[in-house]
């Protein structure tokens, strides 16, 4: 029998991002006993890589903005297969939870008459992004930390989980293991939060670290819960692009949204080439119109740069194919640009991007204060994951919720800037409201031990392989990278994804055959083996939901069905685990309420 400690909570919240502190914190407001699992050190999270701001419609420096007006940008942005009431809960509730950031200590950039500042996104209407320069993830995360930590939640730093465990239909706890020993612990507990994060790692070129496997997608697929629009992967368009040590690490929205502008290696700005109908009467066709926008100019149109980010991210791509990028396979984005229009561009520059201008001084030794960056696309954000219900974002198992970047719905087809973390404030706050309760309102449960013991195999597997034949699991996680890069990325067809299912179904096998050297105390390459599990379910769901999607929309653009599709009104892909295998379905959209139609209406003209 295999040898573990065991932990009691009401609530157990897996993911120490910003969505994963919320509930945390919320559920331990709620009375809940709560125990949090990081997979690394508490605070180091993805939510530090959302760095331009947090969208919440204030309208602190732009009067005319609303929740109805955030609602339909969400709406649009997310290409309208939305979970409309996600959309319309997140745009109401927004401005209350970045309030109460502010009152538990976040220290927002202000406007000259005190309030919080707000900035300009793409495909946001008004300027609607909270902001700490570009440091705003970070400044939550350090916030909510503090105000976790005070709470007397139970910490598990540098813990792993491996899977969930049942009690008949219901999720009864989490078994996993920590990293430092390699010891196994089983999480005993009446309600689950998944707050995992994405699934950046399943590609070559991103700007998630090595935390983001889809953990929480792929352990709560395997207990049966469904996964919805896993095609929609969001390729942020701006990444660094060289060194190619540091290729993908994310180089913020706010540097468009200060004024930044993209071009080619011609020196044409591209993105006036190609601004889609729908967006053209907010969207300018000149330098100098673009300009005044981003300096508040509430008359003027927004910057072509501006548009939604699978936008500009293919029209990047289309750019770098036709021969017209960067030395390094990337565009240039151009800040320094400005000191044609302001006199002190230089200082400017360094106080509203400062992480920008030392990321590329340190990494890259560029000055952007002086020339333009080279950048190209880097897979960001997962708008699809995990089925949930909008108001208590519980999943179709009983007691096991999700929040943030894990849960789909919010951003439908793409996500705008932002979004992520005020998704992950009002989300990660309604999920551990309703666990606490759920944990209240159900009894204890049981654990079973068969399921413990056939996940501690499923672990142990690599370590006990002796087959001289035995795989790398390095090897196997960078194929599977480089396939899903090249096959399932930013432009899609229907040959090369069969492909990619094919590459898929051999690296399964061989997965089942990785061998690591060593023992369990600190096993990088143990702790990969573990994880492939992961990256192959939502890299095979992510192939299956883009096969069956046959048309064009938001981040999922298919080369061989480039229109939407506009027959069916509209839907999602849901996955489910079944004995035969993933099985795909497509769901027509839920009816949105005639309220709600009024407002898209409304904020279309
Ligand atoms: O560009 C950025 O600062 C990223 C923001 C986000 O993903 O929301």
């Amino acid at each position: 029998m295999v040898q573990y400690d065991t932990h009691e909570h009401d609530v157990l919240v897996i993911g120490a991002g910003g969505a994963g502190l919320r509930a945390a914190i919320e559920a331990s407001a709620h009375g809940a006993k709560v125990g949090l699992i990081c997979k690394s050190l508490l605070g180091k999270a993805h939510t530090v890589m959302a760095e331009g701001g947090v969208a919440a419609a204030m309208a602190n420096v732009d009067e005319r903005d609303n929740w109805r007006v955030h609602f339909a940008d969400t709406m649009r942005g997310g290409q309208y297969v939305n979970n409309w009431r996600m959309a319309e809960l997140h745009a109401k509730e927004a401005p209350d939870r970045v309030r109460e950031l502010e009152a538990w200590g976040a220290v927002f950039d202000r406007t000259r008459d005190g309030r919080i500042l707000q900035r300009n996104f793409g495909g946001h209407r008004y300027p609607r992004l909270a902001h700490v320069g570009d440091r705003t993830g970070l400044e939550m995360i350090r916030t909510l930390q503090d105000r976790g930590i005070h709470q007397g939640i139970d910490v598990f730093m540098e813990f792993t989980v491996i899977g969930l465990i049942k009690d008949g239909a219901r999720v009864s706890g989490a078994f996993g293991y920590d990293r430092e020993r390699g010891l196994f612990h089983l999480f005993r507990a009446k309600a689950v939060v998944i707050a995992t994060g994405g699934i950046g790692r399943a590609y070559k070129i991103t700007s998630n670290s090595w935390e983001y496997t889809g953990d929480g997608d792929a352990m709560a697929y395997d207990v049966g819960a469904d996964l919805m629009d896993m095609e929609f992967v969001q390729f942020h368009p701006t990444g660094m692009v060289w060194p190619l040590s540091v290729a993908g690490i994310l180089v913020t929205e706010a540097v468009r949204g200060e004024g930044g502008i993209l071009v080619n290696k011609e020196g044409r700005r591209f993105m006036f080439d190609d601004i889609p109908e729908n967006y053209r009467a907010q969207t300018a066709d000149n330098e100098e119109e673009g300009w005044r926008y981003t300096q508040g100019d509430k008359n003027a149109r927004r910057p072509p740069e501006l548009l939604t980010r699978d936008h500009v991210a293919r029209c990047i791509v289309r750019e770098i194919k036709a021969g017209r990028g960067s030395p390094h396979g990337g565009v240039f984005l151009d800040i320094a640009w400005i000191k044609k229009k302001i006199p002190n561009a230089e200082q400017h520059i360094k106080e509203k991007l400062p992480s920008m201008y030392h990321q590329f001084l340190k990494l890259a030794d560029v000055d952007i204060t002086k020339v333009p960056m080279e950048v190209g696309p880097t897979t960001h954000y997962m708008m699809g994951g995990i089925r949930v219900d909008g108001d208590t974002q519980m999943s179709s198992v009983p007691g096991l919720f999700a929040a943030g970047e894990a849960a789909a719905g919010l951003h439908g087809a793409n996500r705008l800037g932002g979004n992520s973390l005020s998704d992950l404030l009002v989300f990660g706050k309604r999920a551990g409201e309703y666990a606490a309760k759920f944990a209240k309102e159900n009894g204890p449960v049981a654990i079973d031990q068969a399921q413990v013991e056939a996940l501690a195999q499923r672990a142990l597997a690599p370590l006990e392989n002796t087959s001289s034949n035995g795989e790398s699991p390095y090897q196997i996680q960078k194929e599977l990278q480089t396939h899903m890069q090249d096959l399932v990325g930013i432009v899609r067809r229907e040959e090369e994804m069969q492909r990619a299912l094919e590459v898929i179904a051999q690296l399964k096998e061989r997965a089942k055959n990785t061998r690591v050297e060593g023992n369990r105390m600190y096993n990088a390459g143990w702790h990969t083996a573990i994880d492939l599990h992961n990256l192959l379910t939502v890299s095979e769901a992510i192939t299956r939901a883009a096969l069956v999607r046959k048309e064009s929309r938001g981040a999922h653009f298919r080369e061989d069905y480039p229109n939407k599709d506009t027959s069916l009104g509209g839907f999602n892909v849901i996955l489910r685990k079944t004995a035969e295998g993933m099985r795909v379905s497509m769901e027509p959209l839920r009816e949105m309420p005639a309220e709600l139609k009024q407002i898209i209406e409304e904020q279309q003209k």
